[in-house]
């Protein structure tokens, strides 16, 4: 397994965030986790990179337990994530925004290689190079907060929300370039999201979180066929 995450709590204050969640990803497996505004997705995620600390349980990144890895060593050792918002540097170009990518990358050489690859996948993002982030569209954002994530060579790529707010076509887009990495690079894929439809529609296992622990599990398209899953997620 490349990560596991065995009875996770998170807590802030009084809030007890995350209760008890387990859940595991193999190397090369674009797994989702599905779940409403609320429910603790952001906590898995940003517990797993170390940005909130785990108030009980493990977290093991190929076999090793990282709890009390700091952050910067999570990435170092390829975790990377793409935050909810993507929160990419405001005032920063488009150009420097993915060069912050690189800082703690595995692997040092081929900068210019990377970026030609991360333009192929998002041309706009060439087009915009020197332009700051702050004139984005939220989309574009996104696409930059995924290729900054992909210039440090992840391992495991944690994509916190990456739909919210973004137009279908868009979505379509973002979703389609994530789904290609996976299928075509390997890359290891843990993708939260409130748009179940479209992110079971990429990803092989589903894990369903309601207010801070796993209610369902299974593979994406048995979830698709769930009643449960079809009433409460899918509107169906
Ligand atoms: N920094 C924080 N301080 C206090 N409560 C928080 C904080 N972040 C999240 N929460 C609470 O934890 C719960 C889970 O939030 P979150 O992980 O952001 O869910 P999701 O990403 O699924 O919307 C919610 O009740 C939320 O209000
Ligand atoms: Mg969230």
């Amino acid at each position: 397994m490349l990560l596991e995450v065995r009875d996770l709590h998170v807590y802030y204050g009084d809030i007890h965030a995350l209760d008890g969640v387990s859940l595991a990803l193999d190397e090369g497996e674009l797994v989702s986790v599905i779940g409403a505004n609320g429910a603790g997705k952001s906590s898995l995620l940003n517990c797993i990179m170390g940005i909130v600390p785990a108030g009980g349980g493990k977290i093991l990144y190929g076999g090793r337990e990282i709890n009390n890895v700091k952050v910067h060593e999570r990435a170092a050792a390829g975790i990377r994530i793409v935050p909810e918002r993507a929160r990419v540097f405001p005032r920063l170009t488009v150009y420097e925004n993915l060069l912050t990518g690189r800082f703690g990358a595995r692997d040092k050489g081929g900068l210019e290689e990377k970026l030609e690859w991360v333009y192929s996948l998002f041309p706009v993002l060439e087009e915009r190079k020197t332009q700051p982030a702050s004139t984005l569209s939220g989309g574009e954002q996104q696409m930059l907060a995924i290729s900054r994530a992909l210039l440090g060579d992840p391992g495991l790529l944690l994509v916190d929300e990456v739909s919210m707010g973004l137009m279908p076509l868009l979505v379509d887009k973002v979703f389609e370039v994530l789904s290609m990495l996976n299928r075509e690079r390997g890359l290891s894929i843990l993708l939260v999201e409130q748009n179940a439809l479209a992110s079971l529609g990429i990803s092989s296992r589903s894990y369903v979180l309601e207010t801070g622990a796993i209610a369902l599990e299974g593979p994406s398209d048995r979830l698709l066929e769930d009643e449960r899953v079809r009433e409460a997620y899918l509107g169906l």
